[in-house]
């Protein structure tokens, strides 16, 4: 079957019903989103679809039915997206483990609320666990890149 990741076509040969995030890293070889829990629980394994975050490893590959978006597709290290900056300033990063699903669904909340209170970005955030508890410098990080958002 075909599809699109981070705006590059792929043919892949595999069963419908394999996850997402096994296509993405077993068979594309991208590694940005994690393996965490496999059953929804943790958001490490968020990517977009269309520009909404789902957990991929919940999402058979034969049901998807948009353009996939990994943090591989949000920014280069010479250009980074707004969220991915607020992050390197803010220094979030622990472990790290988490943080693509962090980034990505922090994106994906930005998108569709350019100005979210603490509750809300609480509220979208909490489907994402960081066992580092970088949870404070997550929500800082979410602010300042709605800011330069709304100010470009
Ligand atoms: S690995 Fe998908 S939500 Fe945890
Ligand atoms: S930074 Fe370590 S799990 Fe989140």
């Amino acid at each position: 079957m075909k599809l699109v990741v981070n705006d590059s076509e792929y043919d892949v040969d595999v069963e419908p019903d394999m996850p997402l995030l096994w296509v993405l890293r077993d068979e594309l070889s991208i590694t940005g989103p994690k393996y965490g829990c496999g059953i929804a629980q943790c958001g490490a394994c968020t990517v977009m679809v269309n520009g909404f975050a789902v957990r991929s490893c919940q999402l058979a590959v034969g049901d998807l039915n948009g353009a996939v978006t990994t943090i591989e597709g949000m920014g280069s290290p010479e250009s980074m997206h707004v969220v991915q900056q607020a992050w390197v300033d803010h220094q979030v990063a622990q472990c790290g483990y988490c943080q693509s699903g962090q980034i990505v669904q922090a994106a994906a909340l930005l998108a569709i609320n350019p100005n979210p209170s603490d509750e809300q970005i609480d509220g979208v955030m909490s489907g994402n666990l960081c066992r580092c508890g970088t949870y404070p410098r997550i929500r800082a990080a979410i602010k300042t890149a709605a800011k330069r958002l709304r100010e470009s």
